[in-house]
């Protein structure tokens, strides 16, 4: 993710689901000077660790991270106008992907990439049997299907196979 950060050119980051803040550092990472990040957790406990890595890490003056539902959140920044990003990372709920993938598409431009994680999900994507599969196969197909983006799942091995989706906003 890095590496498309930094092929991308993004200077503008938004991370949906921070935890201790591990994908926030390295995609900070890839941020030129004057570039920045937001972040949302809903769990002010993990927020916090994220804030005290990202300190540590000596990315606090380009990182940001925010409290609260990320859907709560992504319509305030719509409404406050505060798009667009260069690049929006989809790591929260699993339920939520649907929403989110609609919430990062009004917050990007023509360009801007659109990550999401966990998208096979060992295989169950293929043959969901609970909410977050089913969640998970409705974003991949959204993404497949939506004339606003070109877009792969590319798998990993991790313990099980899974993988990250790579999507790339082609219209406003
Ligand atoms: C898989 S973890 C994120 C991992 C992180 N992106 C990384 O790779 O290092 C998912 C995070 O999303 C947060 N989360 C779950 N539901 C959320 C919501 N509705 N709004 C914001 N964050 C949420 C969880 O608290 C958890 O910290």
């Amino acid at each position: 993710m890095q590496l498309l950060a930094e092929t991308a050119g993004a200077r503008r980051i938004l991370e949906i689901g921070t935890l201790g803040g591990y994908s926030t550092i390295h995609l900070a990472r890839a941020l030129p000077a004057g570039g920045s990040l937001v972040s949302l957790e809903l769990d002010e406990r993990y927020a916090g660790v994220a804030r005290e890595n990202i300190r540590e890490a000596g990315l606090v003056d380009r990182v940001e991270v925010r409290v609260g539902d990320a859907k709560a959140l992504l319509a305030r920044m719509v409404e406050d106008g505060e798009g667009a990003f260069d690049l929006t990372f989809i790591d929260a709920d699993k339920g939520g992907y649907p929403a989110y993938l609609e919430w990062a598409l009004r917050l990007s431009r023509p360009g801007s990439l659109i990550l999401a994680d966990n998208a096979i999900r060992g295989g169950s994507v293929l043959d969901p049997e609970d909410e977050y599969a089913r969640a998970t196969r409705d974003f991949n197909e959204a993404l497949a299907k939506d004339p606003r983006l070109s877009a792969l799942v590319l798998p990993l091995i991790r313990e099980r196979i899974d993988g990250i989706a790579i999507a790339r906003v082609l219209v406003d």
